[in-house]
């Protein structure tokens, strides 16, 4: 199954949600690809920290710069692996394209705040102009960084206005902002790998990858 972490708008969590997901599913036994379609490499950078602290289990992943090589090397070895996770850069380029023409879900963080809900209508016209040309996407609408008081108002307000998009199905599950997801990920580290992990950043992170990989099952 390939799961892209993709939005037309920057720092909204794509990479720490691709490699905290690629993370935990190599945890869970399944033979995992990370591929980085984005020039920062923020996400081959983290696996590269994990191999050379020498971190199990190792985690395949690749960066493709070049929307053309990402789009040629998806293709050709994706079915070497069971999972796949595409993380590419927030803006509006090829490369997140090809993304969505190829992914069977893709996941779309935004953050409770005005101009990532500005921005969803931006990316909710990206994922209809590939949906028009082919059929079977999951598009899937994830809070990120969302508060974490119980009844926020924020909180529920943003995923009020995300469910109003019919372009995007709104998962319940967020991911609240919690350092443990900053500073594990910067550390290639999965949130449950860390020292003393945070219980409610593992737990959210369960959630969010069992409700993912089901989705595609859901709609199938
Ligand atoms: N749930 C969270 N809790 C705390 N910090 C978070 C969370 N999610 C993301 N961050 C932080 O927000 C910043 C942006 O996250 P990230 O790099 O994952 O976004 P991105 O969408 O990949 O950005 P870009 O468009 O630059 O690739 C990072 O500093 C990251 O550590
Ligand atoms: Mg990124």
């Amino acid at each position: 199954m390939i799961v892209l972490f993709g939005h037309t708008k920057g720092g909204v969590g794509k990479t720490t949600c691709a490699v905290q997901t690629a993370i935990a599913r190599a945890r869970a036994g399944r033979k995992v690809w990370l591929v980085d379609g984005d020039p920062q490499g923020s996400s081959m950078a983290a696996i590269q920290l994990r191999a050379d602290a020498g971190v199990v289990p190792e985690i395949a992943c690749s960066l493709f710069s070049d929307s053309k090589q990402f789009k040629q090397q998806v293709r050709l070895q994706k079915d070497a692996f069971e999972d796949v996770i595409l993380d590419v850069g927030g803006r509006d380029t090829d490369t997140l394209r090809f993304g969505l023409m190829m992914a069977d879900v893709a996941v779309v963080p935004f953050a409770p705040m005005s101009l990532d809900l500005w921005a969803m209508h931006d990316m909710a016209k990206a994922v209809e102009s590939v949906t028009d040309v082919r059929d079977g996407l999951v598009t899937l609408a994830v809070m990120n960084r969302a508060e974490p008081r119980e009844r926020s108002a924020d909180n529920a307000e943003a995923a009020e206005a995300v469910r109003g998009i019919s372009t995007f199905r709104y998962l319940e599950a967020p991911l609240v902002s919690r350092k443990a997801f900053s500073a594990a990920t910067g550390a290639g580290l999965g949130v449950m790998e860390m020292p003393n992990p945070d219980k409610k950043a593992v737990a959210e992170l369960d959630r969010l990858i069992a409700s993912v990989f089901a989705a595609h099952t859901v709609e199938a």
